[in-house]
C-alpha cells in the first residue's frame, strides 16, 4: 500500500497468453459458443476460482443497518450518511461495517429531493476517519484497535490525498468507504474478525474454506446492500474500487457481484489482476507464504505447479464481462507486474466480444496523458501512470473519466 516498489527488478515484458486456460471452453472440452453458454461456463469458472484461489464464501445473510446523517461536512462539499452494518443471523457482539458514505450535498439537499448519484466504492485500510480531514467521521473501535495511532485523532484526514473524496464529490460522485478491520483485521489469526461465525455454513469443502480476500469482498458486497436502497444512491452505477491487497478484494467483489456496475482493481498484483503464470515478480509461494490468510489453502498448493491450475487471473477478470472493468497500474510499481496485469485484461477480452461488448481495441495501455473518452475506450481498459506503489487523484480521475463513458455521462 504505501510501498514504492521503485527499485526492484524490471516488469516482466509481455509474453504471449495462448498458454492460460482457455476460458470460452467448458472443462469437458466443448466450446462456448454464446451468451447463454457463458453463463454456465462463468458459473464453471466462478466456482474453480472458489475452490482453487480464493475459497467459498457463506451465502449472504440479511443485513439491519443504522443511519446516522450529518450535514455541512468536508466545509460543506458533503453530507455523511454512516451507516452500522449488522448480520441479521450472527449474535449481537459479532463484528459489524461501519459504511462511511460521503454525498455531494446537492445531491441530497431538501429531503432527497437532490436525485441520486453513482458512487465510488473503496476499500480502506486505515479506517474510514483517515480518508477525510473532518470530525464528523466516526473513529470507530476497529479502527482505534487496527487502525493507526493511538486514539485515531492523530490520522484523520492522513489518507486525504489518495482517496480524494472531495475532488471525487466535485465530480459528481458519492464516496463510500469501510474499513477492512471491520471484516478481518488481516492479523492472521484465524479466530479474528468475521470469518469464525460462518464456519458451519461454508458450502465447500475441507481446505477450502474463504479466505480474508473473500471475506473483505463479501463485506463490499454487504455494503452495495446497505447501498442500493438510498434514495440519493444510483442502484446501478456503484463502482468498486481498491488499491493492493483491497484492490485484489475489489476485483473479487466486483466479478462475483453483478449488481456491482462498474470494477476498477488499482495495482492489485497477484491474487488480484496479474496473471500467476509466468509471474516473475510475486509468485503464489511467496504470497501464500506470507499472506496464507489471503486464500484457501488449495492455491498454496499451486507453488511450483502453476500450469496445473485450472483458472488464472483472466478467468477472474472474464466473471467482470460485458460490465466495464479498468484496470489501473502504475509503470514503476514493478511488484504488482503491470506486463502480466495486461496480459490479463487481454486474455479476457474475448470474453467481452462474445458478450457482443466492444472489445478493447489495439491500443491498450493507456497511459497518463491519453484521453478516456467515450472515443477512446470501450467496457476493458488497462491504464497506466508514472508511479510506484500508490493511489492518488490522477487514477482517480482516470476511474471517473472511464465510469462517465460507462454510467452515461451523468457522473
Ligand atoms: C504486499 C503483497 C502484495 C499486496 C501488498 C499490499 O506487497 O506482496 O500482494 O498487494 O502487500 O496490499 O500492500
Amino acid at each position: 500500500m504505501s510501498r514504492d516498489a521503485d527499485g526492484l527488478a524490471p516488469p516482466s515484458r509481455c509474453r504471449p497468453t495462448d498458454e492460460l486456460p482457455p476460458l470460452l471452453e467448458f472443462r469437458d472440452g466443448s466450446p462456448v459458443e454464446s451468451p447463454a453458454d457463458w453463463r454456465d461456463r462463468r458459473e464453471e469458472l466462478r466456482r474453480s476460482l472458489r475452490h482453487y484461489v480464493y475459497g467459498y464464501a457463506p451465502e449472504p445473510p440479511e443485513i439491519e443497518t443504522t443511519t446516522e446523517r450529518t450535514a455541512g461536512v468536508c466545509d460543506g462539499a458533503a453530507t455523511l450518511v454512516e451507516t452500522e452494518i449488522a448480520f441479521a443471523d450472527l449474535p449481537t457482539d459479532a463484528p459489524s461495517i461501519t459504511l462511511a458514505v460521503f454525498l455531494p450535498s446537492e445531491a441530497v439537499a431538501e429531503g432527497d429531493a437532490g436525485g441520486s448519484v453513482p458512487v465510488l466504492l473503496g476499500l480502506n485500510w486505515r479506517g474510514n476517519h483517515a480518508a477525510v480531514d473532518d470530525p464528523a467521521v466516526t473513529i470507530t473501535d476497529t479502527a482505534r484497535e487496527y487502525g493507526g495511532r493511538g486514539d485515531g485523532a492523530a490520522d484523520r484526514g492522513a489518507a486525504a490525498d489518495y482517496w480524494c473524496v472531495e475532488h471525487v464529490l466535485g465530480r459528481g460522485y458519492g464516496f463510500a468507504t469501510y474499513h477492512l478491520a471491520d471484516v478481518d483485521p488481516d492479523s492472521g489469526d484465524p479466530a479474528d474478525g468475521v470469518r469464525p461465525y460462518y464456519d458451519d455454513e461454508l458450502p465447500g469443502p475441507p481446505g477450502t474454506e474463504w479466505g480474508v480476500l473473500a471475506a473483505w469482498a463479501w463485506g463490499l458486497q454487504r455494503c452495495v446492500d446497505a447501498l442500493r436502497p438510498m434514495e440519493a444512491v444510483r442502484a446501478e452505477a456503484i463502482a468498486v474500487l481498491g488499491h493492493s491487497r483491497c484492490g485484489k478484494a475489489a476485483l473479487l467483489a466486483g466479478a462475483t457481484d453483478e449488481r456491482i456496475g462498474l470494477v476498477a482493481p488499482h495495482q492489485s498484483g497477484t491474487g488480484g489482476m496479474a496473471l500467476d503464470r509466468d509471474n516473475d515478480q510475486e509468485g503464489i509461494g511467496d504470497i501464500t507464504g506470507t499472506f496464507p490468510q489471503w486464500f484457501a489453502d488449495t492455491y498454496a498448493a499451486f507453488d511450483g505447479q502453476v500450469d496445473r491450475l485450472p483458472v488464472d487471473s483472466h478467468s477472474l477478470a472474464a466473471l467482470v464481462a460485458p460490465r466495464p472493468l479498468i484496470d489501473t497500474a502504475g509503470a514503476r510499481d514493478h511488484w504488482t507486474n503491470p506486463g502480466r496485469a495486461l496480459d490479463a485484461v487481454r486474455a479476457a477480452e474475448p470474453v467481452w466480444e462474445l458478450l457482443g461488448a466492444e472489445g478493447i481495441g489495439d491500443d491498450l495501455p493507456l497511459y497518463e496523458d491519453d484521453e478516456i473518452s467515450g472515443e477512446t475506450v470501450g467496457p476493458l481498459c488497462h491504464y497506466r501512470r508514472e508511479t510506484g506503489h500508490t493511489l492518488n487523484q490522477g487514477y482517480l480521475d482516470a476511474v471517473l473519466d472511464f465510469a462517465d463513458v460507462h454510467f452515461d455521462g451523468t457522473g
